[in-house]
Order: structure tokens, then sequence, then C-alpha cells
């Protein structure tokens, strides 16, 4: 089995990370899959953006749940990376699967509710991807192990994955138990009897966020199901020269 790549916040060392542009350099680096990060706006409106509030990657200040989305449409998501990105804007969840939808990607989508736990995020973002059609290649994921149990009774129609840093010896049986079919770990958790445990319990497993080649490589000899990367080129070229 080949692991697959997915880009961490879109190609993200190389375009502002959960824009458009970043999507798009995933996509023309044939990234088999996009990870994003999803909040929720004052007016209910599922977002991409990794922080809670708006100040690191964009000119504004403020909360996402406190900003409508009228408001973070005005907002430079583009310029704290590059001037080459100036004006580039925060997208909505659906404007990604609109796009997403005619291209041969699969998707993670990290619900970021683990310290705002937003109210029906779960069941919003779930009906979004339904009405997409894109179910049956997306994979739900949270660090938030109470929204990992909310989402059980979807998990028969789409993946669900436990994320987690910590170490934790009953970590598949615990993830298991909440819900989950997968789990996405940090690179530093990644180990061979992790790794056959995962098997043994039909679950897939997945690392983020891998950039260096060692590192990649180690996933690859483990056979992770996938990786999470901001380099989806470079990671693509070691594959490739891997299984050579
Ligand atoms: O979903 C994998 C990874 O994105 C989790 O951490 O902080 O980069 O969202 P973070
Ligand atoms: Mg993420």
């Amino acid at each position: 089995m080949k692991t697959k790549i997915i880009a961490h916040r879109g190609a993200s060392r190389y375009a502002p990370e959960n824009t458009m542009p970043a999507f798009e350099l995933a996509y023309q680096s044939k990234a088999e899959g996009i990870e994003t990060d999803v909040q929720l706006t004052k007016d209910n409106i599922p977002v991409l953006i990794h922080d809670e509030q708006v100040k690191r990657t964009t000119n504004g200040t403020g909360y996402i749940k406190d900003l409508t989305f009228e408001q973070l449409r005005q907002l430079d998501a583009g310029s704290w990376f590059s001037g080459e990105f100036t004006g580039t804007q925060i997208i909505s969840l659906d404007e990604l699967l609109q796009w997403v939808k005619d291209k041969p990607l699969c998707l993670n989508i990290e619900l970021k509710n683990n310290k705002i736990d937003y109210k029906h995020l779960e069941s919003i973002v779930y009906e979004r991807l339904k009405d997409y059609q894109l179910l049956n290649r997306t994979t739900l994921s949270t660090f938030n192990p109470r929204s990992v149990h909310r989402l059980k009774d979807y998990n028969k129609d789409i993946g669900i994955a436990f994320l987690t840093s910590k170490r934790n010896r009953n970590l598949v049986s615990h993830a298991h138990e909440l819900g989950a079919n997968a789990i996405h770990i940090k690179y530093r958790l990644l180990n061979k009897l992790l790794v056959d445990q995962c098997k043994q319990a039909k679950m897939a497993v997945r690392v983020y966020t891998v950039n260096r080649s060692a590192h990649i490589m180690k996933c690859f000899t483990h056979e992770c199901n996938g990786i999470f990367t901001d380099i989806p080129d470079k990671a693509l070229q070691f594959r490739t020269n891997f299984y050579h």
C-alpha cells in the first residue's frame, strides 16, 4: 500500500495556508489529498482558517466566532505570507467543496473545535459534504474527543479520525471506543507497534506534519495510510524514488 500524500493546509510552504492558491498548488503538484481546518463565523458559515483568531494569517483582529463572513471577506489573508499574495481572501468550506467536486482529490477536513467547541459544527460540515456528494472521499478529524464521539453515527459514510499529539498506550482502543475509524498522529508518536495495532483494528493511520525527507521515508517504510505535508511536490518525488 502506498502512503497517500495529503497537502497540509494546501501546499502551505509555497502559498498562504488554507487559501485557494495553496489548494491550487497542491492539486497541480498531484497530491492525492488536501487537509484544511474549519471554524464557524458569527453567522454560522464554515470557513477555512487554522487559528481561532484572524491575527496571525490576516491583516485583521478578533475571533472568527465574533466576525461575520462578510467581515472576514474584507480581510487580506495573503500579504502576511508574501506580497505576491496580497488580496487573497479567506474562503468558505462551500467554495472549497465546489472546487474539489470535479477533481480527483480526497479531503481531510479538520474541525477546529478543541479550543472553542462550536455548536453543531459536526452536522453543519457533514450536511455540506452530503450536498456536494463528497462523503465517500472525506475524512473528518478533530483533537476534541467529545466531537469524535458526536460524529460516530456518521462513521459508516465517512472517515472519522481522532487527532492526537499525546502518548497513550491505549490510543487505538480509545479512538475505536470513541467511534473513530482512523487516527491522525503527530510524527513523534509513530512507531511500528502503533501501526501494527492500527492494522489489527482496521484503523487507518495518518501522520502530521511531515516535511523532512527522513521522516517522510519512515512513514513510507511503516506503510502509513497517509502523511500531511506542507511540501506535497517533494513528498511525491521521495515516494517515486522509494518504490524504485
Ligand atoms: O490534521 C493534521 C494537522 O493539521 C493537525 O494539526 O495544528 O496543523 O491543524 P494542525
Ligand atoms: Mg489541521
